[in-house]
C-alpha cells in the first residue's frame, strides 16, 4: 500500500482516504461518493481495528464481509481498497501509541475508556501508509470527528479532515454497522434515541433554556423505553470544544456557543448506539427565528 501511496504522491495526485472498519452501508458509501467528487484517487480502507475495543466488546463478532465490501466501495468510486491484517498494523511487540488528552475522557470516553487512544493511533498510522490529502469522517461520530481534526492540527499532519453528515434510515435511525445485531423488536425501539434528540430541539426551539431540565426529560424518556437496558448519556455541548453547556441564558460572563451538539449514547439490548445532532444556536435563539 504505501508503494502506491507513495508513487500517487510522486505523481502529485491529490488522494482521498476513507477509513472504516467494514461492513459498509449508505454512511460509508456516502463518504466515498464525497471523496471520489474531490479527490483523484479513492482509497477506502477495511479494518476491525482492535486497539479501540474494550474487553468484553464487541471485537470478536464485529460483522465482517470483505468480498461484499470490496464490491460495495468499489462501485461507490473506491480505487483502492486497503485491508491490513491485524498482525502487520500491531506486530507483538507494538507499544506506540497517540493521546488527545480531555477531549478522549468524556461522553464516549468515559465509557469506553481507550477507545479514543486506539482510534487516534490506527487512523495516524492509516495517514503514514497511504499520505492523504484529505479524509473523510462521518458527523455521526462527532467526537471522533473532533478529536481527529484535533490531532492532525496539533501533530501538523498535511491532511485535511472533512466531516460529512448523517445518514440516516427512512424513520431516523443513524446508519450503523451495529444495527444488524438488534432484533425486530429493539430495531422499532432504536428510534428512540433520534426522537429524544429532535424533542431536544423542539424544546430549544419552543425558547427552554435549561438544558439540565431538558437532559432529565430526555433521559426520562429514553429510559422508558422498554427495550434500552442503559442510558450512559445524553449531553448537551458546544459543538467545537465539547464543553458542557448547561444553559443558554444570555448570562454575564456566559459563553453561548455557535453551535451546539446534542449527543447520545445508549445500550438497545445488548447493542450500544450512538447518535446526535448539532443545532445553530445563533438562528434558534434569534427571536422570532425558525431552527435549523
Ligand atoms: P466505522 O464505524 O466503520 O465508520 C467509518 C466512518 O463512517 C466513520 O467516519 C463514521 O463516522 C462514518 N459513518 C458511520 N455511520 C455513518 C452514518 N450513518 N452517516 C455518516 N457517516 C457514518 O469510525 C470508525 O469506523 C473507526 O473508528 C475508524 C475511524 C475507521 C478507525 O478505526
Amino acid at each position: 500500500m504505501q508503494k502506491i501511496s507513495r508513487s500517487l504522491f510522486r505523481n502529485g495526485e491529490t488522494v482521498g482516504l476513507v477509513p472504516t472498519m467494514g461492513y459498509l452501508h449508505e454512511g460509508h458509501i456516502s463518504l466515498i461518493k464525497k471523496a471520489r467528487k474531490n479527490a483523484a484517487k479513492v482509497i477506502t480502507s477495511i479494518f476491525v481495528n482492535p486497539t479501540q475495543f474494550g474487553p468484553g466488546e464487541d471485537y470478536e463478532t464485529y460483522p465482517r464481509d470483505i468480498e461484499r465490501d470490496s464490491e460495495i466501495a468499489k462501485k461507490a468510486g473506491t480505487d483502492y481498497v486497503f485491508v491490513p491484517g491485524a498482525k502487520d498494523m500491531y506486530p507483538a511487540d507494538f507499544a506506540t501509541f497517540v493521546e488527545v488528552k480531555e477531549m478522549d475522557s468524556i461522553m464516549c470516553g468515559a465509557f469506553r475508556p481507550g477507545h479514543f487512544r486506539g482510534v487516534c493511533t490506527v487512523v495516524l498510522k492509516l495517514f503514514n501508509i497511504i499520505y492523504p490529502s484529505m479524509a473523510y469522517f462521518g458527523l455521526k461520530d462527532y467526537q471522533q470527528y473532533l478529536i481527529i481534526k484535533k490531532m492532525a492540527a496539533e501533530l501538523n499532519l498535511p491532511v485535511k479532515i472533512v466531516g460529512c453528515p448523517i445518514i440516516r434510515e427512512k424513520d431516523g435511525l443513524a446508519m450503523s454497522s451495529r444495527n444488524k445485531y438488534l432484533t425486530e423488536k429493539e430495531r422499532r425501539s432504536a428510534t428512540v434515541l433520534y426522537r429524544n434528540l429532535i424533542f431536544a430541539k423542539a424544546g430549544i426551539i419552543e425558547g427552554e433554556r435549561d438544558m439540565l431540565k431538558l437532559q432529565k426529560s430526555c433521559i426520562n424518556n429514553i429510559k422508558s423505553n422498554e427495550s434500552i437496558s442503559k442510558i450512559e448519556y445524553f449531553d448537551f455541548r458546544d459543538g467545537t470544544t465539547l464543553k458542557e453547556i448547561k444553559s443558554l441564558e444570555r448570562a454575564e460572563g456566559m459563553k453561548i456557543p455557535e453551535k451546539l451538539l446534542v449527543a447520545t449514547a445508549a445500550y438497545i439490548g445488548r447493542t450500544r448506539l450512538i447518535d446526535n445532532i448539532v443545532l445553530n444556536i445563533k438562528n434558534i435563539c434569534k427571536p422570532g427565528a425558525k431552527g435549523v
